[in-house]
């Protein structure tokens, strides 16, 4: 394929003040790795903090609200995620679908917000472990892919597609290689089929789900695995930089 590698940490609910001298060792280092893209999805509270300490290093949003402004308490748009110097946002993260039970109409509303006003999306899929289980999880991830995928085909890199399956996330668990090559492989075909081969093809899907240094090498290797939405491991630059040296190693 040869996409260049994203490499996103998420930081969820983690982030004080105190925590902007370790995005800045975060930021120095991945530098070291120019074949790599690295990005960190801060609180939105932190991130016009983290854009001044770290100028040039992409921050994003974890959500976006899919209406320009008016009466939602408590939300963010995506021109105060642009306007705070945001250059990305993830979208229908799996604990968003969850506790917030976004549904996919809305992740794709969301979706589309952000790139209406220039952010790059991280779209987010994945499947419970029950579903895994009765075999079910490419049905179900395919479906939500299908309702969940902005209108208009991607420009150049600005839409990711995180595969992340639930039982995954933050449990030290992953999907065997095969089983990830398996989804990461339908979810191209789809893209391929819904936006045409250029713009399909040019989609970064990344896995996520207890990436770390010791795994981050064999899931790079698999095929149509452009990157990782990392969780737990993105908190310190002495766990997150060895994953983007990971994908630095894998041929583009
Ligand atoms: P994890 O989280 O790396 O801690 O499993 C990944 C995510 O939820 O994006």
């Amino acid at each position: 394929m040869g996409l260049k590698k994203l490499v996103t940490g998420n930081w969820k609910m983690h982030g004080l003040s105190a925590d902007l001298a370790e995005i800045e060792a975060i930021a120095a280092r991945a530098g070291q790795y120019p074949q790599v893209d690295v990005a960190l999805c801060v609180p939105s509270i932190l991130i016009e903090r983290a854009v001044r300490a770290v100028p040039g290093f992409p921050i994003g949003g974890q959500d976006v609200h899919h209406a320009v402004k008016g009466a939602h308490t408590g939300c963010t748009s995506a021109q105060m995620l642009v306007d705070a110097g945001a250059a990305l946002t993830i979208v229908g993260h799996s604990e968003r679908r969850d506790a917030q039970r976004e549904r996919d109409e809305e992740v794709r509303a969301k979706a589309e917000a952000g790139l209406g006003c220039g952010l790059d999306v991280i779209l987010c899929v994945g499947e419970p472990l029950e579903v895994r289980e009765q075999g079910g999880a490419v049905g179900t991830v395919l479906a939500q892919l299908d309702a969940s995928l902005p209108a208009d085909p991607p420009k150049e890199a600005e839409l990711a597609i995180a595969y992340e399956p639930v039982w995954a996330i933050g449990t030290g668990k992953t999907p065997t290689t095969d089983e990830i090559a398996e989804m990461h492989g339908a979810i191209r075909r789809r893209l391929v089929e819904r936006f045409g081969t250029a713009e399909g093809e040019g989609v970064r899907i990344l896995y996520g789900g207890s990436v770390k240094a010791s795994n981050a090498a064999e899931i790079f290797a698999v095929p149509d695995v452009d990157g990782a939405l990392v969780g737990g491991a993105s908190l310190k630059a002495a766990d997150l930089i060895p994953i983007v040296a990971a994908a630095a190693r894998q041929p583009g």
